[in-house]
């Protein structure tokens, strides 16, 4: 690149966090249950027992996280709310302490110059609303509205860019198909109902935005780019099942109106009919795209693999602790794919970060993480490749501010660009967090002195 590393002037940079990733507290105050309340505390479904009860303590640690936010120069954070801490039935009756709790977190930060990126769903749907299917039952879009429209009228105006979800893809995946996830089902024929209810609330909301919201509103999505492991026809058909589960299901009907013709295929005869009406209200349009990018994969035909007989193939690389493989040119391609794909969209990167073993704090207070330091370079390189290519992206969120539970693999995966000692709740800025702070105050520069 002869200009080295550049970033347009007024690009946003921040971190991201989730609530039943940190909070902690998820009773308190009158706050109801959600399914990963429930889930954690199901003997068996997370990694050494852990559970969210405490995480971060950030419900009452958060004026200390904010200066923390501070002292690193973030311009933004990403956090998500807790929908059964502001209704903990999921709808009717609101929590006022619980709607306090946010309204409070949003003007610290914008007494801090940080602007807050709101996240409605996180995953932690309210246990009230599952115990009335969920994702599953119908009504869902508009339960999911009428939440979407006590925030609005509530906080719009101090927030300008709300998300409405956040990867539809890992909650059903995850949480209806394979079951790794809350509420874990493993069931094929819920997973693409699911999705379609996440698509109809996502519209629903959007359209709730229009009429009670002044500012900008946009979804999140994980993306993965699929890369054939040869030019075999199988291998390639098996890399466009892949791709459109992943990168396309969602998106396509936002954007298109109209589901990738690959699912049919894949669910068989657990893929429904869906009424022509319900893409009316999924294809509203949107004012940024959030792209939460990790690792790419390379596909081969698999037909034992349920239910895309397709499968992954291990490279030659370095692998994160989550078995992820680092590979940043995947960001800068997937970025180019949205811009031809959708029209180049205004896009955010609402996550982007690595779990690396992290060595102990020193003597002299600091940590270490020469990896992560490595993966913030090079995917942030990707990032500016991407815009000097034409790509309209305007923020990057670092995942995660804090070290935090990660679902079912508890406190074992560490992402934070702050280490947090979970028995004493101590924050320390890892040297993935200093940098990061530099590269914010030179706004990409410092990447080209490195
Ligand atoms: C999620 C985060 C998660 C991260 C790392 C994303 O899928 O949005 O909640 O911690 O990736 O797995």
């Amino acid at each position: 690149m002869a200009h080295g590393v550049q970033f347009p002037a007024g690009f946003l940079w921040g971190a991201a966090t989730s609530a039943y990733q940190i909070e902690g507290s998820p009773l308190a105050d009158g706050a109801g249950p959600s399914i990963w309340q429930r889930f954690a505390h199901t003997p068996g479904m997370m990694r050494n027992g852990d559970t969210g009860d405490v995480a971060c303590d950030h419900y009452r640690r958060w004026r200390e996280d904010v200066a923390l936010m501070r002292e690193l120069g973030l311009q933004a954070y990403r956090f998500s709310v807790s929908w059964s801490r502001v209704l903990p039935e999921g709808r009717g009756r609101p929590n006022a302490a619980g709607l306090d709790f946010y309204e409070r977190l949003v003007d610290a930060l914008l007494e801090n110059g940080i602007e807050p990126l709101v996240t409605l769903f996180h995953w932690d749907l309210p246990a009230a609303l599952d115990d009335r299917g969920g994702w599953l039952n119908p009504d869902i879009a508009y339960w999911f509205a009428e939440y979407a429209t006590l925030l609005f009228r509530r906080l719009d105006g101090r927030v300008k860019k709300w998300a409405t979800l956040n990867e539809p893809w890992v909650v059903t995946d995850g949480g209806y198909l394979h079951g790794a996830l809350a509420p874990g089902h493993r069931n094929r024929f819920e997973a693409p109902i699911a999705s379609h209810h996440l698509l109809r609330a996502h519209g629903a909301a959007v359209h709730a935005y229009r009429g009670n919201g002044r500012h900008a509103i946009g979804i999140v999505v994980n993306l993965e780019p699929k890369y054939p492991a040869s030019s075999s026809a199988d291998d390639l058909a098996a890399t466009r099942r892949a791709d459109a589960y992943m990168n396309r299901q969602y998106l396509d009907p936002i954007y298109f109106g109209r589901y990738p013709e690959e699912l049919a295929e894949i669910f068989g005869e657990a893929w429904p009919a869906w009424p022509a009406a319900d893409f009316d209200l999924i294809r509203q349009p949107i004012d940024f795209l959030g792209v939460n990018y990790y690792t790419r994969s390379v596909v081969r035909h698999d037909a034992d693999a349920w239910p895309l007989r397709a499968a992954a193939v291990k490279q030659h690389a370095t692998y994160t602790e989550t078995g992820w493989e680092v590979y940043p040119q995947g960001l800068t391609d997937t970025l180019l794919w949205v811009r031809e794909r959708y029209g180049n969209p205004p896009v955010y990167i609402t996550e982007n970060g690595a779990a690396f073993y992290d060595p102990p704090v020193a003597e002299n207070g600091a940590i270490e993480d020469p990896l992560r330091v490595q993966y913030q370079k090079k995917h942030l390189a990707a990032v500016a490749d991407a815009i000097a290519r034409g790509c309209d992206v305007r923020g990057y969120m670092a995942w995660s501010l804090l070290d935090n539970l990660e679902w079912s693999l508890g406190y074992s995966k560490r992402f934070g660009i702050v280490h947090v000692d979970f028995a004493t709740q101590q924050r320390t800025i890892k040297a993935s967090g200093r940098h990061y702070a530099q590269v914010i105050a030179s706004n990409g520069d410092s990447l080209n002195r490195a």
